[in-house]
């Protein structure tokens, strides 16, 4: 199993360039059932996208990847489909559960393992289940398995969402793209990867508007079914290395390829924080700065502050002055990250949803295990600040997400190392 080394305490300089966005690529992946031939451009090799393809593959499709040039090209001449999305897929990556919406619209079936838990909460399906039974999908569940069907096809219905999920909108929006009728959904997630999925599905023919957390998708006319899209930059990634620049910038770092009005919500954290950071059009600049304050934060929903940079921001607080909280609102058990930057010499507790941050301490290498996504890469980011060697292990968590992490940080003068 592969493991990090990193020595830490070395100061970065350079440029990092963003790549594509893995949860915008997940779900237009899981729309490209619906069309008959797709380019992407600007999709992250990542192990997530890989695995998505391999679903994709199963149920028939034909994908061809070009690594060097970070595109995917995909036919569905609707010979052999398989309207089964198995266990052993969706199990190691559940955005696999967004073929449903896809396969039960296009094929009026669809049998999809159910993901079940994972290390950060047990992530339930219910509200995509719901969002699909209001559009007259029959659904059962039996060994493990998601069996839908809709015979005669699905019918446009108003769905309220009791609470925002990102991967039920996206469910919904797949299902409703060739329902009859209209399609209201209220109360979505508007992430700007929805954002992305919907300008694919228009390219499709949909027709959908966007009003504040209001969608809606009236009657498909399928024009178009070669379509190119370019997927949007990994805003994830960006506030990763815009924290990893922060704490361990010689001067500054430059990083680009991306949108910063995208990353607003993090860009604001990271000044009010204390961070100088210079908007330009297509990249930040991001400056290393010895006076950082504390900050309060509550994870939340887009536009707020990402759950999935909580653990990274975590890191970065353990170095500035003073005592910051940060409330996780979104998952139950996202502070598995804790412990291991304890073993570090982070002083934080937890108190119910909320971790409080003793800063500034000084962090020291150590072996430590990653235990999810953004759990592994703050680890990263604790191993530059730390004093001596760290070594992470269960890297492959890392490898679902961040493209070539250790090469991009390679090239800002970072001594790591994979082993
Ligand atoms: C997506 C992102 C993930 C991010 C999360 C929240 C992808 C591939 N993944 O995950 O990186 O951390 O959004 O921004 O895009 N919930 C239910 N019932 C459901 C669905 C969700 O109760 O049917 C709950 C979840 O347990 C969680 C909350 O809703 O507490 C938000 O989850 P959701 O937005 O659905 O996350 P994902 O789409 O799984």
């Amino acid at each position: 199993m592969q493991k990090l080394v990193i020595k830490g305490v070395r100061e970065l300089s350079g440029k990092i360039s963003i790549s594509g966005s893995k949860n915008s690529t997940l779900p237009i992946l899981a729309a490209s059932i619906l069309a008959n031939q797709v380019r992407l451009k600007n999709i992250p090799l990542v192990k997530d996208i890989f695995t998505m393809v391999e679903l994709l593959n199963f149920i028939g499709l034909k994908t061809k990847i070009v690594k060097e040039k970070n595109i995917i090209e995909i036919v569905n001449n609707e010979k052999n489909i398989n309207t089964l999305a198995p266990y052993r897929l969706v199990k190691t990556m559940r955005a696999g559960v967004l073929v449903l919406g896809s396969l039960l619209t296009k094929y009026g079936k669809a049998k999809v393992s159910l993901p079940g838990g994972c290390a950060i909460g047990t992530r339930p399906v219910d509200l995509h289940l719901l969002a699909l039974k209001k559009l007259g999908a029959k659904i059962k569940i039996k060994d493990g398995y998601i069996f839908a069907e809709a015979k005669h096809g699905l019918k446009g219905a108003t769905i309220k969402f009791p609470s925002i999920s990102v991967g039920a909108t996206e469910n919904a929006l797949l299902a409703a793209f060739n329902a009859q009728g209209k399609t209201i959904l209220k109360n979505c997630a508007i992430e700007p990867e929805i954002k992305d999925l919907i300008s694919f599905l228009k390219k499709l023919g949909a027709n959908i508007i966007l009003k504040s957390r209001k969608i809606i998708i009236s009657k498909t006319k399928i024009k178009n079914l070669k379509v190119n899209h370019e997927v949007i930059f990994d805003r994830i990634e960006l506030g990763t290395y815009m924290i990893a620049s922060a704490l361990m910038a010689k001067k500054y770092i430059i990083i680009d390829k991306v949108d910063p009005k995208i990353a607003k919500s993090e860009i604001d954290i990271l000044k009010r924080i204390g961070v100088k950071i210079i908007k330009k059009k297509k990249s930040v600049i991001v400056y290393k700065n010895k006076k950082l304050k504390k900050v309060n934060v509550t994870t939340k929903p887009y536009p707020g502050f990402p759950t999935d940079l909580q653990a990274q921001l975590m890191v970065l607080l353990t170095q500035v002055n003073g005592v910051s909280k940060i409330r996780e609102n979104i998952f139950e058990n996202r502070f598995m990250h804790i412990p291991e930057l304890k073993r570090m010499g982070a002083q934080i507790k937890i108190k119910n949803k909320t971790a409080v941050i003793q800063g500034p301490t000084k962090l020291t290498g150590a072996e430590v295990m990653a235990t999810d996504l953004r759990a592994s890469v703050s680890l990263v980011l604790a191993g530059l600040v730390a004093e001596n060697r760290t070594i992470i292990n269960r890297i492959y968590h890392l490898d679902r997400g961040y493209e070539t992490l250790d090469n991009k940080l390679k090239k800002c003068k970072a001594e790591i190392k994979r082993i």
